[in-house]
């Protein structure tokens, strides 16, 4: 399973992407009105330091807007994904797009079923939320093997990117459950790298490194 980190924030993409982990990025109209600077700007920095997809998501409602507003945003940097959310003029847009050879990764997928309209539309990847499930007392990991299992059973190569990713057992979760992509909050990749034996082991190293010094 791949990394995605899952925030429009310069310095978070910076320091995660120094790590070596991270395959793309992923935005969305929150997380870049939390930044409060131009959408384009925001996305072609972030283009600039990460050398993956870098999804960005249209505002319009309608067919016709998404598509202005994608063929705009596509104009930016060539690693630019349309992120597009799942209603019937999104799926039309889809298939405009991916007719074009516009990568796009369709939004606030909530149910396998939405998944597999979305893939037949053509988009490149869908975005299920399991954090948002959990929230409302749903198991949002089914979802993910949901949408794994029917994609593999009909030999669908649409990429799955488990998003609304909460904590590190909700990534731990999608990688079992064969997601081919988590995106991943920036608090998370620190959950993830933290274990308090590690802190306990490095200072108990540098201790006993100590005490041979003063032999
Ligand atoms: C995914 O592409 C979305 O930007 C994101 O994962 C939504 O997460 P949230 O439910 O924490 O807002």
């Amino acid at each position: 399973m791949k990394f995605f980190i899952d925030t429009a924030n310069i310095d978070e993409i910076r320091e995660i992407n120094e790590w070596g982990i991270i395959s793309g990025v992923t935005t969305n109209p929150s997380l870049i009105a939390k930044e409060g600077r131009n959408f384009k700007e925001v996305v072609k920095e972030i283009a600039e330091i990460v050398n993956g997809p870098i999804s960005a998501e249209v505002i319009s409602l309608e067919k016709d807007g998404m598509l202005e507003e994608a063929r705009e945003l596509v104009k930016i940097h060539k690693n630019i994904v349309i992120k597009i959310p799942m209603t019937k003029e999104g799926l039309k847009a889809v298939k405009v797009l991916s007719s074009e050879g516009v990568k796009t990764n369709v939004t606030l997928i909530f149910s396998a079923n939405q998944a597999l309209l979305a893939a037949r539309a053509g988009a490149t990847y869908v975005s299920p939320f399991i954090g948002r499930l959990d929230d409302i007392g749903n198991e949002g990991i089914s979802l993910i093997e949901d949408i794994v299992n029917v994609f593999n059973v009909h030999n669908i190569d649409t990429e799955i990117i488990a998003a609304s990713i909460r904590h590190g057992i909700h990534v731990l979760d999608a990688a079992k459950a064969g997601a081919h992509i988590s995106t991943i909050p920036y608090k998370v990749f620190l959950q993830m790298l933290d274990h308090p034996l590690t802190d306990i082991g490095i200072d108990k190293f540098l201790k006993d490194w100590d005490s041979l010094q003063t032999k």
